[in-house]
């Protein structure tokens, strides 16, 4: 287990990379909440955080436009926003010394 803090205004979101897993995640934190969910297409694993909007204000995949409707959560980080003091706490359950990148999308 592993646990890392960021400093940040909501909203805001997050992106967590776990390359010795081939996995990521993003956080969303919302003026209503925060949801954490698997940034990986389930097509073919496109980055969802670089999706865009179609005519109709749907996301879609930049990789081959398919609809991302359904954000898969996942459960291997945990993460709690106090909104007084704008701290993002984060835990990532893998070993400790692993490297998991952590960058502000916006
Ligand atoms: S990887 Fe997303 S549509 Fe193919």
């Amino acid at each position: 287990m592993d646990v890392k803090y960021l400093n940040l205004n909501r909203p805001a979101k997050i992106l967590i990379t776990m390359p010795s897993e081939s996995k990521r995640a993003i956080i969303d934190i919302s003026l209503i909440g925060i949801e954490i969910f698997n940034d990986k297409c389930k097509h073919r694993g496109g980055p969802i955080h670089l999706c865009y909007k179609d005519e109709q204000n749907v996301d879609r995949c930049p990789w081959h436009d398919h609809k991302i409707r359904n954000r898969k959560k996942i459960d291997y980080i945990c993460a709690v926003y106090i909104s007084s003091t704008g701290i993002l706490k984060m835990v990532n359950n893998q070993v400790f010394d692993v490297p998991w990148p952590v960058k502000i999308l916006s």
